[in-house]
């Protein structure tokens, strides 16, 4: 059971009556210092890409979302412009969204003004200040949604608030943007079976799925030409100097991205730019040539193969949108039985 604290904040009179509630879980933070540590000794080198997301990190994120060459954003967006009374009708009315992630506010923008009187919305983060901040700013903007948020690490599982029983007749999650992209497919699977229990009955899941493609095409769209991808990923190397006191030589790795065909994924990692050497907390990790640090996965799936690993975690397809030019998909997923 979670311990959870319904927690008034200090924030400004504008938005102070906003939220309907603010529930932190107090996710424990799995510290950088030892995922680096175990990352770096492991073999191949990883790094997982939750650490992408500082500061920095994450307004390169926004930028890369503006690329011309990452479609999945404005895709994703078009999706939900074009096909909102669609949606809508295939959700039904007095949902209570629940949105895995704060993510572009635009997106959630664009889903609960399409929704037919949705009851409520509830995002789920992991960062404390940014969830606070971004349901603030919804929450003054839309009035007549009852908005709340809980600080927790939804890839763990967590429980809504008394505050949301009386919210909508059904549930509605919301992991847009590809997330589940970024977990390994059997993660992925698991993440949706835990679903079922939070929607319940009835329950439905809109989530955003990347499509397939040439290859060229995804190989583009994470290694953009103005180089926002590559600072993005470059960032971790920054990042383990300033917040762990890393001894390593940035411009001695570079960014790689590409389109894994067999394994059905774009990866990204870095790649060391001859011999370097990276010390940490006394200890030495030697790179030869060429060597990698795996710094993100993200999995691309046809609309069946998507389907078909909704059906094993528990649900029955009921909606699916895709654009004209097959970039990207939207997936309907009701709790089966
Ligand atoms: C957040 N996630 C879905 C993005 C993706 O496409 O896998 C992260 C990203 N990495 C490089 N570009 C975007």
């Amino acid at each position: 059971m979670t311990a959870h604290d319904t927690t008034t904040l200090d924030r400004p009179a504008t938005d102070s009556s906003a939220l309907a509630f603010f529930v932190d879980e107090k996710p424990a933070l799995a510290t950088f210092l030892d995922d680096a540590m175990t990352g770096l000794a492991a073999s191949p080198k990883r790094i997982a890409p939750k650490y992408f997301y500082d500061e920095r990190g994450s307004e390169l994120f926004d930028k890369i979302c503006q690329t011309p060459e990452y479609y999945p954003t404005r895709t994703e967006l078009g999706l939900l412009e074009q096909h909102g009374a669609d949606i809508a009708e295939a959700v039904g009315p007095d949902c209570l969204v629940v949105e895995y992630g704060a993510g572009s506010s635009l997106k959630i923008r664009r889903l609960l003004d399409a929704l037919d009187k949705p009851a409520g919305y509830v995002a789920v983060d992991i960062s404390r200040d940014y969830l606070h901040g971004q349901m603030s700013g919804l929450a003054g903007d839309m009035p007549e949604i009852a908005v709340g948020a809980i600080c927790a690490d939804f890839t763990q599982g967590f429980d809504l608030p008394a505050e949301t029983r009386d919210l909508g007749t059904r549930k509605l999650g919301f992991l847009p943007g590809s997330t589940i992209g970024n977990f390994v497919p059997a993660e992925a699977e698991a993440l949706l079976a835990r679903s079922t229990k939070l929607l319940g009955k009835g329950g439905q899941f809109l989530i955003g799925v990347d499509l397939k493609k040439p290859k060229h095409i995804l190989d583009a769209a994470y290694d953009d030409g103005a180089g926002v991808t590559a600072a993005f990923n470059l960032n971790l190397l920054k990042r383990m100097q300033s917040e762990l006191g890393a001894e390593l030589n940035e411009s001695g790795f570079s960014h790689v991205a590409f389109y894994n065909g067999d394994q059905g994924r774009v990866e990204m990692h870095l790649e060391a730019k001859g011999p370097q050497t990276i010390r940490l907390e006394g200890q030495t990790f030697d790179f030869d040539d060429g060597e990698r640090i795996h710094t993100e996965s993200s999995y691309k799936y046809e609309p069946q193969e998507f389907a078909d690993m909704a059906k094993k975690a528990g649900f029955v397809p009921r909606g699916l949108w895709t654009d004209a030019d097959g970039l990207f998909s939207l997936h309907l997923l009701e709790v089966a039985g």
